[in-house]
């Protein structure tokens, strides 16, 4: 079998005779996030930076609704993820019929869909959010009310900050809804001389109580960047650790984790394979594309 090596070789030979480039997500392995990605970021740094791709073909190492975000944002080119089952829990949760219901249960109050949802989603929705915006682009609404779907977690830590009521769908993601309280107090009490902790906001909002910041990945990486923490607790996927002690080896990583199998379905050997025989590529029905790109592209228009 190929090594890791030869897969590397071959990824970026095929990246130059396609004319493709790799958006990878903060979640992928060390060796997709360091080793052959040409973007990597948070689902709102990928989803700007999908707009200014030139090349021909995006893979996108992530999970299928982060290629239907890039895809959105690309009509014209060629979106392949290497692995089709690569879902989403909280992606999962929601149908369009479910979204089309909450509206006629509560008429005039609008709909704020987080990105971790389908293409038929979002275009059953009036603004796209990411755990990165979310704070800020509901308060850019001036509303009092707003239905926040399908991440009931976002939306109770989103609504503390806000002072915004929100209306939500059991929705959660899998990894981050696995922390508890004590997960917390328990990295305390091993490090009694410190430890910062940065928690995911998908995490409960009584796992948020508990840290010291919460944050989209990127501004998690962001804080430690900034802050430089002797030593630091990422409450989040198992891959994020992983790849920013690579950048910062003067921090200390403690690793209570998560892993997400869905971000995990992403190897080399998948993207080699992908970009060898140009699968698997996303495509969106055009009337449901034009909707959800509407959302997504309000979002982009409120700005950081
Ligand atoms: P962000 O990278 O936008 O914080 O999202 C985290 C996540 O769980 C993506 O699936
Ligand atoms: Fe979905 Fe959670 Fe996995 Fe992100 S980490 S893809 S939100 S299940």
């Amino acid at each position: 079998w190929a090594t890791m090596a030869d897969d590397v070789n071959a990824i970026m030979r095929l990246k130059a005779e396609r004319n493709a480039v790799i958006l990878a997500h903060n979640y992928m392995r060390p060796e997709i996030f360091h080793g052959i990605s040409d973007i990597v970021g948070d689902s709102l740094a990928l989803a700007r930076e999908a707009t200014t791709v030139e090349a021909d073909v995006i893979v996108l190492a992530g999970v299928h609704f982060m290629a239907e975000t890039a895809k959105l944002l690309n009509p014209s080119k060629t979106v392949l993820i290497p692995d089709l089952r690569s879902g989403c829990s909280l992606a999962e949760s929601i149908t369009p019929e479910q979204v089309r219901e909450l509206r006629r249960q509560h008429p005039g109050v609008p709909v704020v869909t987080y990105v971790n949802t389908s293409a038929a989603v979002k275009a059953e929705s009036d603004i796209c959010i990411t755990s990165g915006n979310a704070v800020h682009i509901i308060e850019s609404l001036g509303v009092p009310e707003v239905i926040f779907i399908p991440d009931q977690f976002l939306a109770a830590n989103v609504a503390r900050q806000t002072g915004v009521k929100v209306i939500t769908h059991p929705g959660a993601c899998e990894v981050h809804e696995r922390f508890t309280p004590l997960d917390i107090r328990q990295v305390r009490a091993d490090y009694p001389d410190g430890v910062t902790v940065l928690a995911h906001p998908e995490c409960p909002p009584e796992v948020v109580d508990e840290a010291d910041f919460a944050g989209s990945t990127a501004q998690m990486i962001n804080f430690v960047a900034q802050q430089r923490p002797q030593r630091v607790a990422l409450i989040t996927e198992c891959s994020m650790s992983d790849n920013v002690a690579q950048q910062y080896p003067d921090v200390e990583f403690v690793r209570p984790c998560n892993l997400c199998p869905h971000m995990k379905r992403n190897t080399l050997a998948k993207i080699r394979h992908s970009l060898e025989t140009m699968t698997h590529e996303v495509t969106i029905d055009p009337e449901v594309a034009d909707r959800a790109r509407a959302s997504v592209e309000r979002m982009l228009a409120v700005g950081a």
